[in-house]
């Protein structure tokens, strides 16, 4: 598909937005031995930016950085490159002690509910746990918090589940703790990394129902991690691929899925069981990109830029929102 001549995205709507990033980048140091130090780029120059209420899908393989980028976007981790914005405030680097305010704003469900719960904590105690951080000194009224987010999550009735351990609950259920606990101070932004990758196939759709009420009845923004794509046209407004650090295509939903551009997008949606065969030009290209990973998508680049190129997003012309990677991007702008 060839792109017509394009122009950088506009960022207005990143300035409005609750969560931003900017050029963000993350190294890792990595100790290889003794004497020996590596780093990792785990990020390179992310750019996105999430609405309140707004739901943003973050799709992509494992290792491609997701996770990165959504602990991130909350300071849990601190980048090495680029700002990070919620609500109109630089976070980029702000200490921790001065982070209060963020951490009653923004949470985070963890992406395996088996190692993330304390196995030595009650369910209450587990939910509890960032109110008793924020201060929240009356057990009546942490107790009647915990109800309340229990009741959300579907755990009910909730004084059955309250002095329950996680180790004796299933995924789907350990999974909606993670939930309640996120939601215990009332966030208007919540990372939900791979929600539903862990937990048996039944409870998936109740879990996406129940983040879905959220999004409806409380307006809850949320960054959705997931290396499923399929899930994200059902939950997400808008979906960002990303791939080797990167994003290489974001736009809304239905732009992103229906009309992908950037090969890499086209081999995660071919990943998806397709029984249309209007859909097997996308298998086609999908199994070229599996043959040689790094080739294809610089064949595919629409202006056979270099691969090793810096990559830019591209704006594609008459799709206000859509982007697409390209490597040469920036000449063409100018
Ligand atoms: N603390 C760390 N130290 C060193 N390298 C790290 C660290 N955290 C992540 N990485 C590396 O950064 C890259 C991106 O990791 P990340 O966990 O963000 O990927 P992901 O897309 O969430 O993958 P998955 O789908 O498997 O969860 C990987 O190569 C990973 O090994
Ligand atoms: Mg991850």
């Amino acid at each position: 598909m060839a792109l017509p001549s394009a122009t950088l995205a506009p960022d207005a709507a990143a300035t409005a937005a609750l969560v931003a990033l900017d050029d963000v980048s993350m190294v890792f140091r990595t100790n290889k031995g003794l004497f020996r130090s590596g780093q990792v780029t785990a990020v390179g120059d992310v750019s996105l930016h999430i609405a309140r209420g707004e739901t943003l899908a973050l799709v992509g393989e494992s290792g491609s950085g997701k996770t990165t980028v959504g602990r991130i976007s909350i300071r849990l981790l601190e980048p090495t490159g680029g700002r990070v914005w919620f609500d109109g405030q630089d976070i980029s680097h702000m200490p921790e002690e001065r982070l209060g305010w963020l951490r009653k704003r923004a949470a985070i469900v963890f992406q395996d509910p088996f190692s993330s719960l304390n196995p030595y904590m009650t369910v209450s105690e587990l939910i509890a746990e960032p109110l008793v951080i924020a201060g929240v000194r009356r057990r009546a009224e942490r107790e009647e918090r915990v109800r309340a987010a229990l009741t959300a999550v579907d755990l009910t009735p909730a004084a059955r589940f309250m002095h329950a351990y996680p180790t004796a609950m299933s995924g789907g259920q350990r999974q909606r703790v993670g939930i309640a606990r996120a939601l215990i101070r009332e966030p208007e932004f919540i990372v939900a990394d791979e929600p539903v990758s862990m937990v048996d196939a039944s409870s998936r759709v109740e879990i996406l129902n129940v983040l879905r009420g959220l999004q409806r009845e409380r307006g809850v923004a949320f960054l959705y991690i997931t290396h499923d794509i399929a899930s994200a046209r059902h939950f997400a407004d808008r979906i960002a691929v990303m791939h080797l650090g990167a994003i290489v295509e974001s736009g809304t939903a239905r732009q992103v899925i229906d009309h992908p551009i950037h090969p890499y997008t086209r081999a995660l949606i071919a990943a998806v069981p397709e029984p249309d065969p209007a859909n097997r030009f996308r298998r086609r290209a999908a199994e070229r990109w599996q043959d040689e990973p790094g080739a294809a998508i610089h064949l595919e680049c629409p202006h056979g830029g270099s691969p090793t190129a810096e990559t830019f997003l591209l704006q594609v012309p008459g799709e206000a929102g859509h982007l697409v990677a390209c490597h040469v991007a920036a000449p063409l702008a100018r």
